[in-house]
């Protein structure tokens, strides 16, 4: 318990889950909740605080809000990534903002400029003859640090010292996306909408494809109530995790139609399907073979291509593949959703200590051609939810609900969210385990 939260010391679960076919609706604005998930949860859990190529150098840094507390994730070298509290041991001035390179290697406080090395060591107090010893013990004036790991090309961190390690807290579910080679993708694209919805709300859209028939309904192909919400299927799994995939379907798509529906995903959202995989399939279109069943072609024809291009396309099992075109969610906040050698991915947080805030990412990540470096990731902006400019209308379909949503649970009609049992179960698994950790 931080001092800043002693007062919440005892304080019980207001609004626990009851089962898992319902939600309090408090959940998603009530204040001494929302100050229990601070207190509790972000203090307590592994997340993903940066993607390493934001911090590609010796030297680079990058900074992680989380609620009140400000992380530099920083790398000290190679093969060793520090983070540490934002916070100088002086009179507590935010040392860095935003993301950058170390200059000379020192983090430089922009108050009295007192410096630190990459590795949190004290290097330098300007005028250190005026204070009294017992101020300047080098272990009381070295940064603060908490805790970082690295997994699937991501630094994450977690400002417990008693915390599980990751590996341990992301398994099982973060197992299934290694071998479809996430650890070794790219940016293509991140950008970023401050969204008027609590954190949980936002991220529940992504947790179930329930809603596909009628928030995308061109995904659909114009089959409108006829398509069938149970050829998802999903899975929970302990420590809040969970996923879906798509049921191998029984009814074969033509060329014609798997091309269409390539050509949506991509237009739609240039994330999960990319344009180079459109041209691949489209190659296809006249193949004899291809008419009846086009997705092994079209596979086939992915492989091809990537082989020429130098795309480390990573050989998958049937099961494994069958992860492509659905998503695995990595509590409490980081989803990714693979797709031939692409994925999109998601991480959401409270934002500006608000429990009706938060502030939603979304990387378009991508397989690069071996010898093809993109670079630096850097954050291309942040952008209204209804800019088609830069969301594509599958996220901006998504971002539509939300609002509503939240408006909606403040309605005196509404009491709990009534959750559809084969298809909404992930929705309960990340609310059980947020209780899990408030309830400690
Ligand atoms: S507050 Fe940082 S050096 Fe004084
Ligand atoms: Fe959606």
């Amino acid at each position: 318990m931080t001092l800043a939260n002693e007062r919440l010391n005892g304080k019980t679960n207001p609004f626990p889950m009851q089962d898992r076919l319902s939600v309090p609706r408090e959940r998603y604005y009530d204040r001494e909740f929302f100050e229990l998930e601070k207190e509790r949860l972000w203090r307590h859990t592994w997340q993903m605080a940066c993607r390493l190529e934001e911090i590609p150098e010796v030297g680079d840094f990058t900074e992680y809000v989380i609620c009140d507390q400000s992380i530099l994730v920083v790398r000290e070298s190679e093969e060793r990534i520090r983070s540490f509290y934002n916070a100088c041991r002086h009179r507590a001035t935010e040392l860095l903002k935003g993301s950058g390179s170390l200059l000379g290697g020192q983090i430089v406080c922009p108050f009295h400029g007192w410096r630190w090395n990459s590795d949190g060591s004290s290097s330098f107090v300007f005028g250190a003859e005026a204070f009294a010893a017992e101020c300047l013990k080098p272990d009381d004036i070295k940064l603060e640090e908490c805790r970082s790991a690295v997994w699937g090309g991501c630094v994450w961190i977690n400002l417990d010292p008693e915390a599980a390690p990751l590996e341990e807290m992301l398994a099982p579910a973060a197992a299934i996306l290694e071998p479809l080679g996430f650890a070794d993708m790219r940016v293509w694209w991140w950008k970023e909408v401050v969204l008027d919805v609590n954190w949980k709300l936002a991220m529940e859209a992504f947790l179930e494809g329930y809603h596909t028939m009628r928030t995308h309904s061109q995904l659909t192909m114009g089959v409108g109530e006829e398509w069938d919400a149970g050829s998802l299927l999903y899975e929970t799994f302990e420590h809040g995790h969970s996923r879906f995939w798509s049921k191998p379907s029984d009814v074969p798509m033509s060329a014609e139609l798997f091309i269409e529906f390539a050509r949506v995903l991509w237009e739609g959202q240039d994330a999960m399907t990319l344009e180079r995989d459109v041209r691949v399939f489209e190659s296809i279109r006249h193949r004899p073979e291809a008419q009846e069943n086009a997705a092994p072609v079209a596979i086939a024809a992915l492989y091809e291509y990537a082989a020429g291009a130098g795309i480390p396309l990573p050989q998958l099992t049937p099961e494994q593949m069958g992860q492509w075109g659905g998503e695995v969610f990595l509590f409490p906040n980081f989803f990714v959703l693979p797709q031939y050698g692409n994925a999109l991915s998601y991480r959401c947080r409270p934002h500006e200590d608000n429990p009706e805030k938060c502030r939603f990412e979304v990387w378009s990540l991508t397989l690069y051609p071996e010898g093809h470096d993109p670079g630096r990731a850097e954050l291309s902006g942040r952008f209204a939810q209804d800019d088609e400019e830069n969301w594509g209308m599958i996220p901006r379909q998504d971002f539509s609900n939300m609002e509503r949503q939240q408006r909606g649970v403040h309605s005196d009609s509404f009491s709990h969210m009534r959750l559809a049992t084969e298809w909404e179960g992930a929705i309960a698994n990340l609310h059980d385990e947020v209780d899990r950790y408030i309830e400690r």
